[in-house]
């Protein structure tokens, strides 16, 4: 894997989907958190482009470079493709749209305040490659935490039997979180400047 660009190796073009068929995306769901903020977590959808795009070069340096490992500014047009126009399938996405006063938003693009996804491993079609970011207003609130649960939920139910992640051995909070979830780590096949994460799902 390229580290200089740490991308989710599984949307590269040779990632061959699955045969599985009728699988249902995650469900839409409102998610209360401290300080009387409201989010509906619900499945990305192609009309989310702006608001994704918008999402990744509103984060600060520091987050975008813990989930790309690059100061990435913003996504491509193929990117931005890669990401909203997904199966929901073999590459979920789940997002956290900011609901207004308790309802949502009302003019397009909406805000979107998190994004986690996994990707089903082409090679081993029981793993997935998961990335997560939170908005950093929006951090440590649970949010982190609540998404790959529910990342976790909806693989069990694809027969994945692990979420595996790449992640700087330096983000502590986010191998906090994980080690909280039961997942553990091991090293990273390219070298020290990684480690992954493995989540191994059981039957939950
Ligand atoms: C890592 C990240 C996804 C976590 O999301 P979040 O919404 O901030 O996380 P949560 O509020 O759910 O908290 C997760 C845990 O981190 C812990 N935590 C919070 N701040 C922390 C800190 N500074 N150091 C260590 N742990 C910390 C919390 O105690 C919590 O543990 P708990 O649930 O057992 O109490 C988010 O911070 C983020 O987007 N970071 C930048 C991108 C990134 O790192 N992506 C991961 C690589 S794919």
């Amino acid at each position: 894997m390229d580290v200089a660009f740490h991308w989710l190796a599984a949307l590269r073009p040779e990632a061959a989907p699955s045969a599985r068929t009728g699988t249902a995306p995650p469900r839409e769901e409102r998610l209360s958190l401290p300080g009387r903020r409201t989010v509906l977590l619900r499945p990305i959808a192609p009309h989310d482009a702006d608001a994704e795009q918008a999402f990744v070069g509103g984060l600060s340096l520091a987050t975008r470079h813990k989930r790309f490992h690059v100061g990435l500014r913003q996504l491509s047009p193929s990117m931005l493709r890669q990401m909203t126009e997904i199966d929901h399938r073999d590459h979920v996405a789940l997002v956290a749209e900011v609901l207004a006063d308790g309802d949502r938003a009302v003019l397009p693009p909406l805000p979107l305040v998190a994004d986690a996804r996994y990707v089903r491993s082409a090679e081993q079609p029981d793993e997935a490659e998961f990335a997560i970011a939170v908005a950093d207003d929006w951090q440590s609130l649970g949010l982190g935490r609540t998404l790959m649960d529910r990342l976790a939920r909806h693989a069990r139910g694809q027969a994945i039997r692990a979420l595996v992640g790449d992640v700087l051995p330096e983000n502590r909070r986010m191998l906090v979180l994980m080690r909280g979830l039961g997942a553990h780590t091991r090293p990273h096949p390219d070298g020290p400047q990684l480690v992954q994460v493995v989540y191994e799902l059981g039957t939950g």
